[in-house]
């Protein structure tokens, strides 16, 4: 529907165009926007900002009229004033925001942009509609950077256009961060966010506790913090460190102004070393353990036969409850080795008691129980695709890892799904076979930027029917080779823009040599707001 509404505006542009003769000249490579919007056209002429350039937005969008200003401010050095309507706006060198009922096409995030030399007019169904256009505009203006004041010598200028643009993928843009392994800042966390914001995702999945490390504090069990956080690694240093309920709240929040839920992602039963050395008593052996400093799956898991282990883990899901207003809580429930479960005396029992079949169908047990308590709040519960296993929970997404198969098993059981496949979207992957790449030592193989782009996150053996339930795709970033806030970057960038294509570009208009075309303008970009990144060139 969406591709044929595409194709028709196509053509209606084509006949203005032809009908208009010169209007059409301005090459389609001059604006290098990504993800790439859905219909573009051109028209004639330039706005340019200055420093008496004016936002209008309407009430309900002063906020993001502000954050137009900021961000303007950045790249050209002007503050410029934000005002509502009817004030003594004036009439040209005007950036109007607004919300307009129409038109149908477009949908919740969708945004029309028209661009003339006279003003610019960006309107939207709904805030975030809005929101994605500004990330646009941005887009439109030159590759600098203010430092404090305009450059010399740059026009900061756009060419007249209309851009029509809505996502693909409306439900979940994705990308995750891994902040176990290796602790990130707050900054860093809304640098990451804001990242995410200038290519128009809208899910932030934040994996916070680990084996190697508990991240988020929880009042009612101090220890998850006090003993999980802490490691002492291999050459002996302590490592650590955790985000207090005050910097979470302050994270959604500066998440939820950029259109982006957090999701976090608390582990069980597996993944779970940290909290298991802090609360010993809730594994199969009573330990003790040390927050683990190796890499891998580890054995040590929650006791799924002791009720204690399901009293914690409620008690910390109403406090993440609190902290994250978003739909979903991600559970992991991914690399669950069963051997301890095999050999304690409470799983068994639990077993029988329950009258299950094996240690699989107690992990779906496990799963279950939680996903009837998040359910009970509000809450969906998504796990990655083990969760399959020994029978899914009912009000379960998958987030597909393993491949596809697990998400296509669930679209096929009617149930809603994740794409996130190590084949293409684990960006803790090394980009090439160069030696010299950073962090070249993790991941069988490479996952090059072109490969990124040419996922499709719809299997092909899916009727249309269950196609329905692929809300979207995400990357992950896994940080067990990943140190630094710069080599985050370099790990990202570019091929967080690719994945960007994929969920928010029209199927049809996948085109790698012009993706790499608007890329390798965007590395300009990256200088400018001196970012780290890999050109996939090299
Ligand atoms: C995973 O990569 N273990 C989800
Ligand atoms: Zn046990």
């Amino acid at each position: 529907m969406r591709q044929s509404v595409t194709v028709l505006t196509a053509l209606l542009a084509m006949v203005v165009l032809v009908a208009a003769g010169p209007l059409s000249a301005e090459p389609a490579r001059e604006i290098s926007v990504i993800p790439q919007p859905q219909s573009v056209s051109y028209g004639e002429g330039r706005f340019v900002v200055t420093a008496d350039t004016v936002i209008v937005a309407d009430d309900e969008l002063q906020a993001i009229g502000q954050y137009l200003s900021e961000l303007l401010s950045g790249s050209t050095g002007y503050e410029l004033p934000v005002r509502t309507p009817g004030d003594d706006a004036p009439v040209s060198g005007v950036i109007r925001l607004g919300l307009n009922p129409g038109p149908e096409d477009i949908g919740d995030q969708g945004y029309v942009l028209t661009v003339s030399q006279a003003g610019i007019d960006l309107s939207a169904k709904a805030p975030a509609g809005v929101f994605y256009g500004c990330q646009t505009l941005r887009q439109l203006l030159p590759a600098v950077q203010a430092q404090g004041q305009a450059a010399d010598g740059v026009e900061y200028s756009i060419p007249a256009l209309e851009i029509r643009d809505t996502p693909r993928f409306p439900q979940w843009r994705g990308m995750h961060l891994d902040t176990s392994r290796h602790f990130f800042s707050v900054d860093f966390v809304k640098q990451y966010i804001d990242l995410l914001a200038m290519y128009k995702f809208n899910t932030f999945h934040w994996h916070l506790t680990e084996d190697q490390g508990w991240r988020i504090q929880i009042n009612k069990h101090p220890l998850l913090t006090d003993i999980g956080a802490w490691r002492t690694d291999k050459d002996g240093n302590r490592y650590g460190g955790f985000y207090t309920q005050d910097q979470v709240r302050e994270i959604v929040a500066y998440a939820q102004s950029r259109f982006i839920t957090v999701v976090p992602e608390i582990e069980m039963p597996g993944h779970s070393v940290a909290a298991l050395a802090a609360y010993p008593h809730l594994s199969c052996t009573g330990g003790p353990f040390e927050v683990s400093n190796k890499w891998g799956v580890h054995k040590e898991v929650y006791c799924a036969g002791n009720e204690q282990t399901f009293e914690l883990l409620t008690d910390v899901l109403a406090e993440v409850i609190e902290m994250f207003p978003g739909e979903y809580i991600h559970v992991g429930g991914d690399e669950v080795p069963k051997d301890r479960w095999e050999s304690c005396e409470k799983c068994q029992s639990r077993i029988k008691v329950e009258g299950l079949a094996d240690e699989h169908e107690l992990q779906s047990y496990f799963i279950k129980r939680i996903d009837t308590f998040l359910a009970g709040h509000g809450k969906k519960l998504v796990g990655w695709d083990e969760i399959l296993e020994g029978g899914l929970a009912p009000g379960a997404t998958v987030m597909s890892w393993r491949g596809e198969k697990g998400g296509i098993a669930a679209a096929k059981m009617g149930r809603d799904v994740v794409m996130s496949p190590y084949s293409h979207l684990y960006f803790d992957f090394k980009q090439s076979d160069d030696p010299e790449e950073m962090g070249a030592t993790w991941g069988g193989y490479p996952i090059p930027l072109k490969l990124v782009y040419s996922y499709e996150p719809v299997p092909a053996e899916l009727s249309e029917d269950e196609a329905q339930h692929i809300l979207g795709a995400q990357a992950n970033v896994w940080t067990e080779p990943i140190e630094t806030p710069e080599h985050v970057q370099y790990m990202i960038l570019p091929r967080m823009l690719g994945l960007s294509e994929v969920v928010w570009s029209a199927k049809d208009q996948r085109d790698w040599p012009g993706f790499e075309a608007r890329v390798i303008e965007h590395y300009r970009r990256f200088d400018a707001l001196g970012l780290t990144y890999r050109d996939h060139r090299d």
